[in-house]
């Protein structure tokens, strides 16, 4: 068995995910890492060393595979980043649902089932800490942004009840709620949100992978639930 901890990132073949994993890999925690995109993923495992999964996170045997894999190499598993995501975009009657309908499967049901698998194992140790990649969109609302809200607003709602239910045991969950970062999120908007909210200095996945980082290096009894990162200039 490793003497570094282990951390399971989902959503880091770009982005929040990859710059999560470059900042932890540097900290010597070993890695698991899963995407769909199979070249992108590699790249960034082969350059970290890390061990990577590449599949559809809203397939179940691919949830399933994380925590064994992380077993198999390294016979533990201590740290899960739900941070996988997607947003789709549009008003409330326009919205294309299909599109929808994959978000929620990847923001929501993916995520809630692999804090409920994870959970078995963190348990019976007494151990762990989940964080979620949430949003400042899972605290406030905005116009043709609602359906991604809800489901930011639906992780923020399960990690406060978890971290409830948690009480009094060592495990923790925290929610990372940033504002815009410059990554691949937006790539299908006709305009990008850096134009329409006039914000020229946007976060960067560094920024956000930090503040992982702080999360997790706090003594046993500190607990941060939720933390807001937004770019200075980012009026919400
Ligand atoms: N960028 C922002 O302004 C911002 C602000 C607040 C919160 N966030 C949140 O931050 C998280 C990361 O997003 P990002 O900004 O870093 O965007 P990104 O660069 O597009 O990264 C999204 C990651 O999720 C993976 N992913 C998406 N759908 C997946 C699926 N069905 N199965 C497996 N993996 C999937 C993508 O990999 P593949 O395409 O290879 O599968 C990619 O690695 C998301 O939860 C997002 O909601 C972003």
């Amino acid at each position: 068995m490793t003497d570094s901890q282990v951390a399971v990132i989902t959503g880091a073949s770009s982005g929040i995910g990859r710059a999560v994993a470059e900042e932890l890999s540097k900290r010597d925690y070993k890695l698991i890492l899963t995407a769909r995109n199979e070249g992108k993923l590699k790249k960034v495992a082969d350059e970290l060393k890390a061990v990577w999964i590449a599949g559809d996170l809203t397939n179940n045997e691919v949830q399933n595979k994380l925590l064994d894999v992380s077993y198999q190499k390294y016979q533990r598993c201590d740290i899960l980043i739900n941070n996988a995501g997607m947003i789709a975009g549009g008003t409330i009657e326009a919205i294309d649902l299909a599109q929808v309908t994959e978000m929620v499967r990847v923001n929501v049901e993916a995520a809630f089932r692999l804090i409920y698998l994870f959970l078995k194992d963190f348990k019976p140790k007494n151990r762990g800490h989940i964080i979620n990649i949430s949003s400042v969109m899972g605290t406030k609302v905005r116009e043709t942004v609602g359906a991604y809200s809800g489901t930011k607003y639906a992780l923020e709602a399960l990690s406060e009840a978890l971290r409830l239910e948690l009480a009094g045991t060592k495990i923790k969950i925290s929610c990372l709620e940033p504002g815009l970062v410059m990554t691949e999120l937006h790539r299908n908007w006709e305009v990008h949100p850096q134009i329409s909210m006039g914000i020229t200095n946007p976060l960067q996945p560094a920024d956000i992978a930090e503040k992982v980082w702080y999360i997790l290096n706090q003594p046993e009894h500190v607990s941060i639930p939720r933390i807001m990162v937004l770019p200075q200039e980012h009026k919400i």
